[in-house]
């Protein structure tokens, strides 16, 4: 088979990899890709919100499947748009339709389908700028501290925790009034704050069955101890050593069925991964989110578990057989560590020399943000290489990847150094 990957990140690397080594595979595309996919792939140069350009590709190459990596074609439709496409309608998409891509696409749509399919969350209102007094009533209410979530897309940055009442209320007139997050922030979800430790699990499912794919933790601060401004994730590991088989059940039978189950009897038909960030909150698991798609850097860590062929996962996915499909995880550790450029996730510079990847053989390395410029691999982003590692604990599988990280040089490159502290 063809199989047209959509993003340019260290999951589409991971995907890449992935399914460069089915036997099913015949010729692998990545559009736009970076330079790690490059090496297995061949890279297209477009946008994968140009669905008129990824329609082109897609007759071209005569690709059979398309994976989607990132949220934001799923949000704006590549679905819908290859389903409702003579030329493309027979070609799987792995990633849902629009209404399902809500999930992620609106935090307001994700909190009434917790609420009326009965999955534990923390409780919550929504508010606009007409009702602006009432959401400042309704805070009154709460204790801090105090969770402002944008309803849209907001690239990650749409969420405020506020410690005192007075800045709550500030904040909120912001984003509803002043537009703090464009359209994003039009409606605000306002939510009770769940004490707790957070992870995440992540579902592939065809719409009638599921297979629960590795658990994971990212790290998403840049600085040491969890500290210092937000980022996409600066590490991960796989498995998360508290998600015990008991809790993997509650999660399970509170969240994930009723997920699945909720999103069939609401006629929503969906064909991808569901990411599921929850809160461990005394032994009980509550949904924080959905996400839509994988995790970055988390499928660095979860892709390198599953044993299993994933394009033949992918083509239950797509023919609705995925309950007949094996399904198998490795049961060592994995871990990833990003380097990133200096300054990230605030101004940074790019088309660094990146040096020193090819001395790396014990571990797997993840391009993120790279490209190919003649013979040199240059820095091309934020994030710019996860360096993931197998090991028989967290412990064995972060040395590895640190040991090799000693290896790779590219000017101000910056990398936290105690990825797992909480878990070793
Ligand atoms: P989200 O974009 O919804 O994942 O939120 C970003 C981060 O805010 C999460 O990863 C959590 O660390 C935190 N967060 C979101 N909602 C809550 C909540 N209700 N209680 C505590 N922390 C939260
Ligand atoms: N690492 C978090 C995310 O992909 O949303």
């Amino acid at each position: 088979m063809n199989i047209l990957i959509l993003g340019s990140g260290g999951r589409e690397h991971a995907f890449t990899l992935k399914l460069s080594q089915s036997t099913k595979i015949n010729e692998l595309f990545v559009a736009p890709g970076n330079a790690g996919t490059a090496q297995i792939a061949t890279n297209l140069a477009i946008n994968p919100t140009d669905f008129e350009a990824i329609k082109k590709v897609v007759i071209n190459n005569k690709i059979d499947m398309v994976v989607v990596g990132p949220e934001a074609p799923l949000v704006a439709g590549v679905h819908d748009f290859f389903l409702s496409d003579a030329d493309l309608k027979q070609i799987p998409v792995i990633g849902p339709k629009k209404d399902g891509a809500l999930l992620e696409g609106s935090k307001d749509f994700s909190k009434q389908f917790m609420q009326k399919h009965g999955i534990p969350t923390a409780g919550y209102r929504s508010f606009t700028n007409e009702t602006l007094e009432a959401g400042y009533t309704f805070l009154e209410t709460l204790q801090a501290p105090y969770v402002l979530k944008a309803d849209g897309l907001a690239a990650g940055k749409g969420v405020l925790i506020l410690n005192s009442l007075e800045e709550a209320k500030k904040e909120l007139k912001e984003m509803l009034t002043n537009q703090k997050f464009g359209n994003a922030s039009a409606t605000v979800v306002i939510e009770e704050f769940l004490d707790g430790i957070e992870l995440s699990v992540f579902v592939l499912t065809d719409g009638k069955s599921y297979k629960i794919l590795p658990s994971a933790k990212d790290y998403k601060r840049i600085g040491e101890g969890d500290t210092g401004l937000n980022t996409g994730g600066m590490g991960a590991i796989s498995p998360v050593p508290f998600t015990d088989e008991v809790f993997l059940k509650k999660v399970e039978e509170r969240i994930i069925k009723p997920t699945v189950y909720g999103l069939q009897k609401d006629g929503i038909d969906y064909r991808g991964f569901i990411f599921i960030g929850l809160m461990n909150v005394n032994g009980d698991p509550y949904v924080i989110e959905y996400n839509v798609r994988m995790g970055d850097p988390e499928t660095e860590v979860v892709l390198p578990r599953i044993a299993s062929d994933l394009l033949d996962l992918f083509e239950g996915v797509a023919d609705q057989t995925l309950h007949e499909k094996s399904f198998e995880v490795s049961p060592q550790t994995a871990t990833t560590v990003m380097l990133v450029s200096g300054g990230y996730p605030e101004a940074y510079e790019k088309n660094k020399e990146i040096s020193g990847v090819a001395l790396i053989k014990d571990s797997i390395v993840f391009h993120a943000g790279t490209k190919k410029e003649s013979d040199k691999v240059l820095t091309n982003g934020g994030r710019v290489l996860a360096i993931t590692s197998l090991g028989n604990s967290i412990e064995e599988a972060l040395e590895t990847s640190y040991r090799n990280i000693e290896k790779v040089h590219f000017e101000k490159m910056n990398y936290r150094k105690d990825i797992g502290f909480d878990l070793t």
